[in-house]
């Protein structure tokens, strides 16, 4: 069986004191949480986040580079991330795609550098609204899935997130209807039994973010092929991330 994951993504949103009286308020449920938790934030606040929460509670980078070190200003390497404790980041955002000249390309070296320093991951993937409106989704997402699991071997793929995030619907308040969520993370699922094997199809996660909020998490995390969330506005509140993360209670 799949255990549920639910992220919230910060985005460029918080500081240490709202991130100490966030932890105050959620830390105290998780002892009742029976599915995998946590936040990903910008780098300033992920030794105050490892620190206010237990070791369960999952803390990701929003982003690193694919080089160890170099002359590289303003990045952050995986080993830097291993140095301040924290084993898990999210690659390929469509922000990071849309503002700062992410790639497939760079996707993939991301995902493979992870692979190696054994750092886990949520790779994003999804379309725009022309591409939907074209009927051109699930060929978009499909071959971005291709290009991003390129080299990469079975047994690090499997313990890859995919996050089906189509662009339309983040920050937007339009969520994909469950259906057509499932729909795609249907494909999704069935183009990794044909890019790896049908073992690792069942286990992969597969998670949907968009406009995810307390009222509408339910039934998405209720189809087949989602396993999670990826929730970016309504996880920056403490009650509504508390919300999210008991939807099964
Ligand atoms: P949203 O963002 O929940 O605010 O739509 C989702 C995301 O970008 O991961």
């Amino acid at each position: 069986m799949r255990k549920p994951i639910i992220i919230g993504n910060w985005k460029m949103n918080g500081s240490i004191d709202s991130v100490k009286k966030f932890a105050t308020e959620v830390s105290p449920v998780l002892k009742d949480v029976t599915i995998d938790c946590g936040i990903a934030a910008p780098f300033t606040l992920l030794s105050t986040l490892k620190n206010e929460f237990s070791d369960e509670f999952k803390v990701y980078a929003e982003n690193m580079h694919f080089e160890d070190t170099g002359a590289y200003t303003g990045e952050v390497s995986a080993d830097m991330l291993l140095d301040i404790g924290i084993n898990s980041v999210i690659i390929g955002h469509s922000e990071r795609r849309k503002y700062f000249g992410e790639t497939d390309e760079t996707v993939n070296q991301k995902l493979q550098k992870a692979a190696t320093k054994g750092v886990n991951t949520i790779v994003c993937v999804g379309e725009s609204l022309e591409e939907r409106e074209a009927g051109k989704h699930f060929d978009i997402v499909l071959s971005m899935l291709e290009e991003d699991f390129k080299d990469i071997k079975e047994q690090d793929a499997q313990n890859i997130v995919i996050a089906y995030e189509p662009i339309w619907a983040i920050g937007t308040g339009k969520t994909a209807t469950p259906e057509d969520a499932e729909e795609m993370c249907k494909q999704i699922r069935n183009k990794m039994a044909s890019l790896y094997s049908n073992d690792l199809a069942e286990t992969i996660k597969i998670q949907y973010g968009g406009s995810v909020k307390p009222a509408n998490v339910k039934e998405i995390m209720s189809m087949p092929n989602i396993d999670g969330a990826l929730v970016g506005g309504a996880s920056l509140k403490a009650e509504d991330f508390i919300a999210l993360i008991t939807y099964n209670k």
